[in-house]
C-alpha cells in the first residue's frame, strides 16, 4: 500500500516513490552506530520489502530517510530515522517523522512505536511518549557481530 506524497520544505522534498541507489542509502545508513555496515543485498531488502519508505532530499543528494514496517491497523514500528549529520539541525527529521503520523495509510493505526537509545528527547520534542521498560527484544548477536565485523573489514 503505497501512495504518492511529496513534502516540501526550503529546498528539502519528501519522497515516497523516487528511487534510490543502494551506495547512497549504504553512505547514509553508515552515518548511523546502529545501522552501519549493512550490506548491499540488506538494503535492497529493506528497501523491498518495508511497507513505507521515505527518503528526504536536496535536488539529487539523499540526505535523510525513515520507513514503516505495519499492518495499518494496530501497530506501526517506524525504523532507521537518519538524517546526513551535514543536514542535521534544519527541521529534516521532524519532516520525516511526521510525514510518517499523518501519512494517510497509517491513520487508521492505534499505536506508533519505535525504539531509541540516545533521542528520546528529539521524540519527546515531537510529542512521542516514554514506554520505557515495557518492551521486550531478543537480539540476534551473532548476526549483529557478522555485520560489525564486516564493517570494521
Ligand atoms: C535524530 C535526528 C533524526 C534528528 O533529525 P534533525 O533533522 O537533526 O532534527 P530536526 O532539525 O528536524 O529537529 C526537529 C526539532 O527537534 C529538536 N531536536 C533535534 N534533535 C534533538 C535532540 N537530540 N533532543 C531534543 N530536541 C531535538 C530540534 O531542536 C527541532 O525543534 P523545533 O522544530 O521545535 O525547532 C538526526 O539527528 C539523526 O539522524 N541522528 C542520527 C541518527 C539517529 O540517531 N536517528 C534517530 C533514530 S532512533
Amino acid at each position: 500500500m503505497v501512495a504518492q506524497q511529496i513534502y516540501v520544505e526550503g529546498e528539502v522534498t519528501i519522497s515516497e516513490t523516487r528511487e534510490v541507489a543502494i551506495p547512497k542509502l549504504r553512505a547514509l545508513h553508515d552515518t548511523a552506530a546502529w545501522a552501519r555496515g549493512r550490506a548491499a543485498h540488506q538494503l535492497r531488502t529493506i528497501l523491498r520489502q518495508s511497507d513505507i519508505f521515505l527518503t528526504a532530499w536536496d535536488g539529487d543528494e539523499l540526505v535523510g530517510c525513515a520507513r514503516v514496517l505495519t499492518d495499518y491497523a494496530v501497530r506501526a514500528l517506524i525504523c532507521d530515522v537518519i538524517v546526513d549529520p551535514a543536514y542535521q539541525g534544519q527541521g529534516i527529521g521532524r519532516m520525516l517523522v511526521e510525514a510518517i503520523e499523518t501519512h494517510p495509510a497509517l491513520r487508521d493505526v492505534e499505536t506508533l512505536c519505535l525504539f531509541t537509545t540516545q533521542k528520546h528527547d528529539f521524540y519527546a520534542h515531537l510529542g512521542w511518549e516514554d514506554y520505557a521498560g515495557d518492551g521486550m527484544v531478543l537480539r540476534r548477536w551473532d548476526a549483529i557481530s557478522r555485520r560489525q565485523e564486516n564493517f570494521a573489514g
